[in-house]
């Protein structure tokens, strides 16, 4: 036998109705927003990411899934969303209509991460990215989009945590703090923050290693070392927040793992699910834009992974609607009801209601059976006799009820029950 890669996971039909539900909240909350969807290639070149997500990230230094293609040129499948948008926004010369652009994507990614609850190698999110406004308006409604998407779904246990990583200008003077502070424990540090003391110093904040987290643990802040228009941005976003009721708390600890943000990140967080509790994230990125070639043109958006949400909602007892079963299976018993069975559910079905009758040569008693197994909400039993005389009986299957109805008029009983909902 075949197996499934480490890492992925299939998603069964039992099962699906909860991305269906995940799904959809999230294009009703995008559609709120009046953000409209974009669709991106599953693979890209890889240059895309080494300079969008950037070269100096865990995503990619270790984690991509990079390939040559036929053509010897070298593919990478997305390890998130953003990059491709941005990709998109400028090819497609999005900066030269209407400000601000606002996209949402719902989209599989790809990281070669070590699998554990919550951390799969294909994963999927759903995105938000806004362009064009560099006002901390935008900020604060890319993070209440995420929050009323939470909430739509019934979540409640998330926290939300802010940072401001700053500006080109102001991450300078914070890294050469950072940098004085942390030199004297180069020798502590694990072999991964000592190649990243070179190279991005601020992750070492991000580092889940014992060790790197006592010594970061009193080391400079990066928001006592914000220029007065980084601090007056993120003061701004803090008051937008509380004036729309939204709890937070500033952790000046949150770096994120990509490469493009500046000023506001912000991450929602859970205990409920393990170690990898961050169910969202996202932030500011005024510089992508131009580092991929366009015009600049500031940036805000998020992403929330879904198999995280469906293990933190079943783990917190959140509820999914329930699936739903056909509203109604039709039984045949011999050749003729038979026929005349699957003829009501063709009609049915053109019209709109969601029916089913047997395909396996089951007696009426089993295909009963079935029919409560599978969840039809009503059941239609024909025979010899029903077709005598046109007339057959519904069967409500919660309470046993039935009542008569013409088989010509089992349609029209059907759509009156349906527009009476
Ligand atoms: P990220 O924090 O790397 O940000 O990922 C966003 C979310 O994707 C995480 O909070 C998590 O729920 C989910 N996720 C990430 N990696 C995995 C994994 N290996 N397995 C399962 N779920 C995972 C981004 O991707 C940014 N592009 C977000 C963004 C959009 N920033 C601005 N715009």
């Amino acid at each position: 036998m075949i197996n499934i890669p480490k890492g992925t996971k299939d998603v069964l039909p039992r099962e699906a109705y909860k991305w269906h539900y995940i799904e959809d909240a999230a294009r009703k909350t995008a559609e709120l927003y009046n953000m409209k969807e974009i669709r991106t290639p599953v693979f890209e070149h890889t240059e895309l990411f080494l300079r969008g997500v950037g070269d100096t990230t865990d995503i990619v230094n270790k984690e991509m899934y990079t390939f040559k293609d036929k053509g010897d040129r070298s593919i990478t499948l997305k390890p998130e969303g953003t990059a491709g948008a941005a990709r998109s926004f400028i090819e497609n010369g999005m900066g030269g209509g209407v400000l601000p652009v606002k996209m949402y994507y719902i989209t599989p990614a790809f990281r070669y991460e070590r699998p554990q609850a919550g951390r799969l190698r294909e994963f999927h999110q759903f995105g938000v990215e806004v362009y064009g406004s560099a006002a901390p308006d935008a900020d604060a409604e890319v993070i209440f989009a995420a929050a009323s998407f939470l909430k739509k779904l019934g979540i409640k246990d998330v926290k939300l945590n802010i940072n401001s990583i700053g500006c080109k200008t102001c991450r300078a003077r914070y890294n050469a703090a950072l940098k004085a502070y942390l030199q004297p424990h180069l020798g502590e540090m694990c072999p991964t923050c000592r190649e990243r003391f070179d190279k991005n110093p601020l992750r070492i904040l991000d580092c889940k290693e014992e060790g790197c987290k006592k010594i970061t643990h009193d080391a400079p802040r990066i928001l006592d070392y914000l220029c007065d228009d980084c601090s007056e941005h993120f003061k701004k976003v803090q008051q937008l927040l509380t004036a729309g009721g939204l709890e937070f708390n500033i952790d000046p600890n949150i770096v994120r793992g990509l490469d493009y943000y500046t000023r506001t990140v912000f991450e929602f967080v859970s205990e409920s699910i393990g170690a990898q509790g961050t169910v969202c994230g996202g932030g500011r990125y005024d510089g992508l834009i131009e580092e991929l070639g366009g015009n600049h043109t500031p940036a805000v958006g998020f992403a929330a992974g879904i198999e995280r949400l469906i293990l933190l909602m079943e783990n917190t007892g959140v509820a999914f609607p329930e699936d739903c079963g056909p509203e109604v299976f039709v039984a045949g018993m011999d050749d003729d009801s038979r026929l005349a069975a699957f003829k009501v559910v063709c009609k049915l079905r053109e019209e709109g209601i969601s029916a089913e009758c047997d395909h396996m040569g089951k007696s009426i008693k089993a295909q009963f059976k079935y029919a409560d197994k599978i969840g039809a909400k009503y059941v239609i039993a024909l025979g010899c006799n029903e077709l005598e005389s046109g007339e057959c009986n519904i069967k409500c299957m919660a309470d046993g009820a039935t009542s008569p109805v013409k088989i010509c008029d089992i349609c029209a009983c059907f759509k009156n029950k349906m527009s009476e909902k």
